[in-house]
């Protein structure tokens, strides 16, 4: 696992949308494993106005979200779909059809491996380690499933996403598991600001896989980098 921090978190969402772009230009179908949360809200402003400016073409691109809530339908505006629409997809060329999300009755991680399988897996991480929604207690073979959110969790997302209101806050998912998000070629793990600071610095601590810490799977990974800014991780 690689460590790369920055200052600051435009910094560093300047430099992994610098690196999708890259790889963009090498490959113009790749095939992208994306995150949703206040975390990559600026990657995904830097990739919109690189559109803006030079038309860096997303039409053969695949996109695999790694959640989505259950309970509210897709085009609530507390969707990671209309997340997705707002922040990226409606800014950029990508075919809407090109853009997938767990859904009830597919089967997602056979639809990510009928389709080559994710080359950029982009990660956020939770206060608890979790990733996706892949909560203390996922296992290694977790696969795409209906998951029950932690309390920590819906507090969290409460907090930052609905005026604080817990009961708005949907209480289960569908979310990529830990083995179907190890299965990408390249992961790349973005953490920023002070609440992260706990869960980098127990990363950085893992040397085997701690079901209690689900972000420790990704110790099991050959190309992880995990990208931070300087209040997430202070001892580098
Ligand atoms: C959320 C999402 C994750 C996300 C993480 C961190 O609940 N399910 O995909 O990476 O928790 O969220 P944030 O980026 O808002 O800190």
């Amino acid at each position: 696992m690689e460590f790369k921090k920055f200052k600051t978190e435009d910094e560093a969402s300047k430099y992994v949308a610098d690196l999708i772009l890259e790889e963009l230009k090498q490959n113009s179908k790749l095939k992208l494993g994306l995150a949703t949360g206040s975390t990559p809200i600026k990657l995904y402003n830097n990739l919109s106005n690189d559109y803006k400016i030079n038309k860096t073409n997303w039409s053969s691109v695949l996109s695999f979200n790694l959640d989505e809530y259950l309970g509210i339908d897709k085009n609530d505006p507390q969707s990671y779909q209309t997340f997705m629409n707002e922040h990226l997809f409606s800014n950029i060329n990508i075919s809407i059809e090109n853009t997938h999300f767990p859904k009830i009755g597919i089967d997602y991680d056979e639809l990510i491996n009928k389709n080559g399988g994710i080359d950029i897996q982009i990660l956020g991480i939770g206060t608890n380690g979790h990733i996706g929604f892949n909560e203390p207690g996922s296992s290694l073979d977790s696969k795409t499933r209906i998951v029950d959110l932690t309390q920590e969790t819906i507090q969290v997302n409460a907090d930052k996403f609905f005026d604080g209101d817990q009961k708005q806050v949907p209480k289960q998912a569908i979310s990529m598991g830990i083995d179907s998000i190890l299965k990408a070629k390249k992961i790349i793990l973005l953490a920023f600001g002070a609440s992260k600071k706990w869960a980098i610095s127990k990363l950085k601590s893992i040397i085997s896989f701690d079901s209690n810490f689900p972000a420790s799977s990704l110790i099991l990974h050959k190309d992880v980098l995990v990208v931070t800014d300087s209040e997430a991780e202070l001892d580098l």
